[in-house]
């Protein structure tokens, strides 16, 4: 499974990829809000820091409007993936950018069918909204389920794209459901490494190793 972080915060982006653990970088208007940071410049240093595939959302609404602000943000660096909404607007532009070389990331996904669609209009990346749905009582898992049976009975090679994800055991779901990739907010991906077992036998280890008085070299 290929792990995004998703959150435009740079520092935060360069530690996390100096501990091996990134393939690509999610964001989205309300994370640069949040970051406080100019979108050209903070996705600039992004696409510096990462190798893979580092999504920049559009924010307008129309085709041609999308397709304007897509060719903007794709200049900024050749790992740029162009992330439109799951509209009628949103597919064809992402029809017309895939079929002329970008990959895209469409994104504010809810439902298998919505997921169905993007796979026709050759998304790169499809995002469904876990955390999104589990707030409205409805289970995301199984909306991956179902995208994941639908994309393997027609070989569609659009990647499942697990987004929204709250919890460490939505990274672990998605997983066991064989979603292609996470994306996951800092504090989670950091979390993943957390077990109260690992702390108490590491303690335990030094203290004993203590006792033997010795040193490795
Ligand atoms: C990522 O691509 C999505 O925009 C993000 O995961 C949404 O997460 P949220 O529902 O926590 O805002």
């Amino acid at each position: 499974m290929k792990f995004f972080v998703d959150t435009a915060e740079v520092d935060e982006i360069r530690e996390l990829n100096a501990l091996g653990l990134l393939d690509g970088v999610t964001t989205n208007p309300s994370l640069i809000m949040k970051s406080g940071r100019d979108i050209m410049e903070a996705t600039r240093e992004i696409c510096a820091i990462v190798d893979g595939p580092v999504s920049a959302e559009v924010t307008a609404v129309d085709f041609d409007g999308m397709m304007g602000e897509a060719e903007i943000l794709s200049k900024i660096a050749d790992n740029i993936c162009i992330k439109v909404p799951l509209t009628f607007d949103g597919l064809k532009a992402c029809k017309a950018l895939t079929s002329a070389g970008h990959k895209v990331n469409v994104t504010l996904c809810f439902s298998a069918n919505q997921a169905l669609l993007a796979a026709k209009a050759g998304a790169t990346f499809i995002s469904p909204f876990i955390g999104r749905l589990d707030d409205m009582a409805i289970d995301g898992m199984e909306v991956i389920a179902e995208i994941r049976k639908i994309y393997d009975n027609y070989g569609y090679a659009t990647e499942i794209l697990a987004a929204s994800i709250r919890t460490v055991n939505h990274v672990k779901e998605a997983a066991l459901i064989g979603a292609d990739v996470a994306t996951v907010p800092p504090a989670t991906l950091r979390a993943l490494v957390k077990h109260p077992l690992t702390d108490k036998g590491l303690d335990a280890f030094l203290a004993d190793w203590q006792k033997t008085g010795q040193r490795i070299g």
